[in-house]
Formats: C-alpha cells, structure tokens, sequence
C-alpha cells in the first residue's frame, strides 16, 4: 500500500480519535493529494528554513483533509544525498500549539512521507512526473496539486520549469505551483528575459515568486495596521507631517561562504531592491479598499513605483567592509590585483512624486558587518511643540512609529507607536498589546514611551509564506509587474553606481561613525565626508589646494579656469551676479540654457545654493531642444527641469521650453515652431538681447545645435530654426548665431579631461563657423567668457 495514503490515514484515524472528529476524517479523503517538490532539497535554504515550513505546513494541515507526499530533489545521486536529507528532516521541531506526544506522531509520519530523488536530466523528472501519476492511479486518490519550490541558482530557473512543464504537469483539474525564491534578474533587462524564459513553460499564476519579508509577521501586518488606525493615521500619513521615513536592515554577518552570488548582486540587489523595497511600497501606497484584493494592492503598489524620482549616484552612499575584497580574491580565485567595487553598504534616499509626499525623504539603508542585527521601518514625525522646560516629557520627544522586523534591542516583532501620537488599536486576535517591558530604548526612546503590539505566537516568515502558497494566497508573491517596476526603479541607480568606488569601512563597532550619511536637498553623502578629503588634499601636498580661480584669456577672450568645483561655483557666482544686475537695471533676467552632462553641476549648484537668486524675476529660455517629448529623459527642457526648475521658486509663465511638439507632431517646419519660439523672445526679451547665454562645445565644436557643416547663414536673421544633429535625435531646433551673438553676456562652459583635445584644437584654429560652429560665437556687443576647467585646459 502506498505509504502517503497509509500515512495520512493512520494519522487521521489517531486525529479522529484524539479530538472526536469523524466529520473531518471525511472530509479528509475528499480533499484530494499534494505533492511536494524541493529542487535544491538538501541547499543551505532547504536546511535552514523550508523543511521546517513544509513540516509546519503539514503538522497544520494534516487533519484538514489533504494527503501529502514530500520530495527532495537534488543532483546527487540518492545513495548520496539521501542520508543527507533525512538528517535535516531529523531536525525540524513542531510548532508550539502542539502536544509533545502529538509532535512525535507527526514528526514521524512527516519522515516517512519524504524521499530523495535525484533531479538532474530531463529523463528525471520525467521518472519523477511519472511516478506521481502513477502512484495517485494506484491508490485511486484525487490530485489536488504538485509544488514545487526551485531552491536552486537562477540561472536553472528557465531549464527547470521547462522540465516541470515538459515532464511533471499534474492531472487534469489539479493545479501547479512553481515558487521562485530572488534573484530574479540582475537588471531590468535580465529580470524582463527571466520573465519571458519561465512564461514559455509556466503560466503567471502558476508562478509563486517569493520576497521572505512580505512572510515576516509585522511586515505582511503594515497595510492591515495603516486601516485599522486610519482615524488617527489619515490626517498624519503626509508630507506635512512627516519628517522622514527610514527603511533599515542592517547585518553583523559578512559574505563569506556566498562570495560567488554576492560579488554579482551587492546590498542593493540583494536587499534594498526587493526586501526594503517591498516595506516601502507597502508604506507610502494608497490604502486599497479591500486589502486582500491582489489587483488593487498591486495597482497602487505600480502607482508609487510609477511615481518615485529618478536616482543616480548622488542619491546613494556606499561602503565595503574591509575583507570583502580578500574574500573575494580567495573565493573566486582572483590575483592580488583584483579590486571589487560590489558594495556591502548603502544609504539611499528616495523621494516620491505625489502630493501627498512630496520633498519627504524615504531612506533605505543596509549593510554586511554592523554593528548590529536590526531591521525596522521607521516613520519619524515633525514635532511642533517647543518644550521650554520639561524637556523628558513624552511631548518634547521624538513622534513617531516603528514597524520592528526583528531582532535588535527588542529581539521580537512589534508595531511601536510613541505614547505622543496615539493609542493604536490591534489588527487582529493574533495581536496583542505588551504592556510588562524588559528596560529597553528603541531608537532613541525608552520601551514605556511607546505602545507596543506584538503577535500573540512568533511565525517564521518562511513557514508563513508556504502556508499562503498552500492556499494559493497570491497577494503575499511578487507579480511579474510589480517585479519590472521595481527593477526599472533601481536600474538606472545601479548603472551610475557601477564604476563608484564604495568607502571601504572596518566592520563591526569599529565603522564608529564613518558611514553615517547626511542629506543635502537631494543629495546624499557620508557625513564626515568633508574631514576626509581635507586630510586627502593635505596628504596629496600641492595638489588642488594650490590652484586658485584663475583668469586669462582663450580665443582671444576672456577665460576663468579652475578645478571643477570651484570653477562651478564661480560660474554660478557669475550668473547671480548677472541676474541681480539685470534685475536691478529692468526688473527682468533673461537666461538661456543648453542641454548636455556640463551644465548639470551648475544646475544643481544652483538649486542648492543660491537661495537669494531672483529666480522670480528670472525667465529661462531654452539654447536648443531635440524633437522628442520634453516629457522625455532625452530632453534639454526635461533635463533642465529635473535639475534645476523643479528645485525653485520661480512663476511657470516665466518657463519657456521650445514648442518641438506641436500637433502631436514632432519639429514640422510648417507647425511653425520655431517661429512662435522667435516670436516669444522678440515680444519677451528686450531687442530680443538675452541677459546671459549658456553655451557647451561638443567634440566636433559644435554648439547649442548648430553643427559642423550645416548651413549657418540659410536661417539668415532668424533667431530660432530647425537644425539637423549626426546623432540621433537628429532633428534640433536650436537659437541661431544671431540670437547668441546679440546677447549681453555668452558664458561657453567646457568640463572633463575628454575635452583636452578640442581646447588644444580650439586654441589653434581661426574663426571658421562652418568647420567649428563655436567659432561663430562673437557677440556684437556682449561679452564672451570661456568657462574651462583644469581637466579640460591641462588634460
Ligand atoms: C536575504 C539576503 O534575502 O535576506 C541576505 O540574500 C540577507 O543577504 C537576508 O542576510 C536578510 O533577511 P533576514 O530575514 O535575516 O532579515
């Protein structure tokens, strides 16, 4: 007789007996069988975490009526790797509700419903498909479904479930499930060709993609919580109110033993991309009216996601704990030389484009080698009572709720709201309120300060999340969409990370305060920065501190030359010092600026620093534009608005983008565009003189987007026309050499070692527009000044 059937009936009659059910034992044989399949069955994973929740999902399920077989599939051949697994299931402990003589009854039914099978070719899991059908046929038993959980690299993900799909699929009527554990993708790129692979073998709701966290008890209660509490948390949950939110999980271990996967991933994908990602879409998302509808929590999830800015490596600092690299080198057998820039810390702040919360910062941080093990989501509060006396009064400190995953000083889960907002109220039966503490502070008060909600029994988020796949709960698992958001969110991030050198960091109490990072508007750097490059410029002798500003003459015009910071802030300096004066003279500051990576330093300075700019006197006026949306990453309007215009004060009527995109059409000379352009500035700009044009130079010299070879004079006196670019986008429309040589002042910006060669060619040719458009600039009877930097002068 097959054992799964002899097992589960024995155990149901002792069920039956023990609790007097004999409606359930009924029950039972109607409810059908499941089979179980780890590929990776006797993996780090498998041993640590998922035979413990499939033993609990047994012990939990076994009197409902379902039948279970339990297989651990590996590449080992079974005289091998049996032994091996049957060590691991020796080891699974039972869930607490139950009885010490019932724990060994299950326990032991669980052993003998498992079995290693080697999974490796094709003919495998044929054998394997085979022998499912096969036995169910025997024992006449209904199927209710096969499992089967790839705890195995994923790069065998798509090999795998090809096999499944070819060899294992269930009969008729019963379903298949294919759990998937991170990473799935590196990139948006590879996360999208996973995507694909595995659609060709699995349907999407047959795949059960796992994120441990949204198993976590206090994680998969935040939504549940926000509802519960929406009276007091409504009128709070908003930019006005909320100082900032941190995402934290911050590790003691190191890499080691798993080099080989991590050296490809980092923190970032690691952790921050899915885990604390997860926390903050489930944070900041607009509360679905029913919380276990999966399209509305997943609409609103892509929502945030659709909503979050644009990162690059200012938002981010990194670090590497110091034996990273070592470890590196001896686990992946690298020589001496080798450097790896993987990092193993990172601060990252995030902003979210939504009324509701815009300029609050979300920060997500984590790392290998702290000093701790924690993890917690933290919504900090503005405080608006000024405490003149009493200032260990609950009122003068810190507002706020901590959403506590584990570990640290609490060492259990909790919800922690400060006895400064409000009295929560409970989720569910399953929580309950501490009231006696052990004398412990959390982040920054002590446990009687805040009201405290725990689960009334800890549950491991794995044995959680199998529980909900049992159930087919699809909202506990990553859609593929949620999935590509998140990866498109974090890939731009990672690529202007690639080449960043992570501030290396002893690990443990020793990192002392090096990687405590500050925010700065939308900028993100290690606090201390500033002493260390201090101490740096003093190693390095005369270095930078020995050039100043320093002024000549280029092209037989006036020339500013610096290191390229200061030669920004001179640059900036300049044009303040333009638009006080044009303000003062006319009440008005016309600018107009260029698109291209030189001008963003200047943008951002700008934004940052010049808070007594007469930005509200000021119109910007676009240098150039390519026909594409301004919507659009590759527009100079969108460029400039994301660096600068959207950072400060200043009137919308005073904005004016080039109209490329006329009835929903792009750059059509008979749209007239460019003509409506020329005729803003003739009404706008005082005999249509610009206050100060910003000018780059590309590599063929040329500027704004006349280039070489295009026919400069055919616009004749134009101010505006379409122009024609050797890159793509090709077409332009762009101010002609008339406009810019009318203007008051032309600032020509020129930044980077790679521009060496153009200054040195530049500084030798004679005028000759034409071959090298810059030339062409001579301002009747403004002035032209020559903005390079050392890198660009010197090389
Ligand atoms: C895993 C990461 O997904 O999450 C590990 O791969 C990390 O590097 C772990 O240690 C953290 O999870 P937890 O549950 O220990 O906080």
């Amino acid at each position: 007789m097959w054992k799964v059937v002899w097992a589960a009936l024995l155990l149901l009659s002792t069920v039956c007996v023990q609790r007097g059910y004999t409606k359930e034992a009924k029950g039972a044989q109607s409810l059908g069988h499941v089979s179980v399949v780890i590929v990776g069955g006797t993996g780090d994973l498998a041993k640590k975490y998922l035979w413990q929740g499939f033993f609990h999902l047994y012990a939990n399920q076994v009197s409902s009526g379902y039948s279970f077989s339990f297989y651990g599939g590996g590449l080992s051949p079974n005289d091998k790797a049996t032994p091996i697994l049957f060590e691991v299931l020796k080891g699974v402990v039972c869930p607490r509700e139950l009885s010490v003589e019932r724990c060994a009854l299950v326990k032991e039914q669980f052993l003998r419903l498992a079995e290693y099978r080697q999974l490796n070719t094709s003919e495998d899991y044929q054998a394997l498909g085979k022998h499912l059908t096969e036995q169910l046929r025997q024992e006449g038993i209904v199927e209710a479904g096969r499992l089967f959980y790839l705890s195995v690299p994923a790069f065998a993900y798509a090999d795998i479930a090809e096999k499944i799909n070819n060899n294992c699929r269930p009969t008729d009527g019963a379903w298949l499930r294919v759990v998937l554990e991170k990473p799935f993708g590196h990139d948006f790129s590879s996360a999208q060709l996973l995507s694909t692979q595995l659609g060709a073998s699995l349907k999407d709701n047959e795949m059960y993609r796992i994120d441990h966290y949204l198993g976590k008890q206090v994680v998969s209660k935040i939504l549940p919580f926000r509802r519960e509490n929406s009276k007091h948390l409504d009128l709070i949950w908003n930019k006005h109110h909320i100082e900032r939110v941190e995402i934290v999980l911050k590790e003691t271990l190191d890499a080691k033993g798993r080099i080989s996967f991590y050296e490809q991933y980092g923190v970032i994908r690691d952790v921050i991309q899915n885990h604390l990602t997860e926390v903050m879409t489930l944070l900041t998302m607009e509360l679905p009216s029913n919380l276990s509808n999966t399209k509305e929590v997943l609409k609103n999830k892509l929502k945030i996601f659709s909503a979050l800015q644009r990162l690059d490596s200012n938002c981010a600092a990194i670090g590497q704990y110091q034996a990273y690299n070592a470890e590196v080198q001896e686990e992946l057998s690298k020589t001496r030389e080798h450097f790896s820039l993987t990092p193993t810390f990172a601060g990252i702040m995030v902003h979210i484009d939504l009324a509701q919360y815009e300029g609050m910062p979300v920060i997500l941080t984590s790392g290998k080698m702290l000093d701790e093990r924690v993890g917690y989501a933290r919504i900090l509060f503005k405080n608006d009572i000024f405490c003149i006396q009493s200032h260990s009064s609950v009122h003068c400190k810190p507002k706020q709720i901590v959403f506590s995953f584990g570990h640290g000083t609490l060492q259990y889960p909790a919800i922690l709201v400060s006895k400064n907002l409000f009295k929560p109220d409970l989720m569910d039966t399953e929580w309950k309120e501490v009231t006696e503490h052990k004398d412990v502070s959390v982040l920054g008060l002590p446990i009687s300060d805040y009201y405290v909600l725990t689960p009334t029994v800890e549950r491991e988020a794995y044995a959680e999340l199998i529980l909900h796949i049992f159930q087919g709960r699809k909202d506990s698992f990553i859609s593929a969409e949620n999935l590509l958001a998140s990866w498109s969110f974090w890939t731009p991030l990672l690529q202007s990370l690639a080449d960043t050198f992570p501030r290396l960091y002893p690990g443990g109490a020793d990192n002392g305060n090096m990687l405590d990072f500050k925010l700065l508007g939308r900028k993100v750097n290690f606090a201390n920065e500033a002493l260390v490059m201090v101490t740096q410029d003093h190693i390095g002798g005369s270095g930078r501190e020995s050039f100043q500003v320093m002024q000549g003459k280029y092209r037989s015009a006036d020339m500013v030359s610096a290191w390229p910071e200061e030669l920004i802030v001179r640059l900036a300096a300049d044009l303040q010092v333009a638009a006080e004066n044009a303000v003062r003279e006319g009440g008005r500051f016309h600018l107009a600026l260029s698109g291209g990576s030189s001008p963003l330093a200047l943008f951002q300075r700008l934004a940052r620093h010049h808070y007594s700019f007469p930005w509200r006197d000021t119109h910007v006026w676009m240098v150039d534009e390519q026909c594409v949306p301004l919507t659009e990453l590759d527009s100079n309007f969108r460029t400039l608005h994301d660096h600068l215009l959207q950072h400060v004060k200043m009137s919308y009527f005073n904005i004016h983008p080039m109209p490329v995109q006329m009835n929903q059409r792009l750059c059509v000379e008979e749209d007239s565009g460019a003509l409506l352009y020329e005729s803003d500035i003739t009404q706008l700009v005082n005999a249509s003189s610009f206050h100060f044009v910003l000018l780059g130079v590309g590599d063929d010299g040329h500027t704004a987007s006349l280039f070489p070879g295009s026919k400069l004079d055919a616009s004749g006196n134009s101010l505006v026309a379409f122009t024609e670019s050797p890159a793509k986008p090709h077409q332009r429309m762009s101010l002609t050499l008339k406009a810019i040589n009318q203007a008051q002042k032309v600032g020509v910006l020129v930044m980077g070692k790679s521009k060496h060669e153009l200054v040195t060619q530049l500084s030798r040719v004679k005028d000759n527009p034409k071959h090298w458009p810059i030339t062409g600039i001579r301002p009747t009877s403004g002035r032209l000044v020559w903005y390079i930097d050392y890198d660009a002068l010197l090389g």
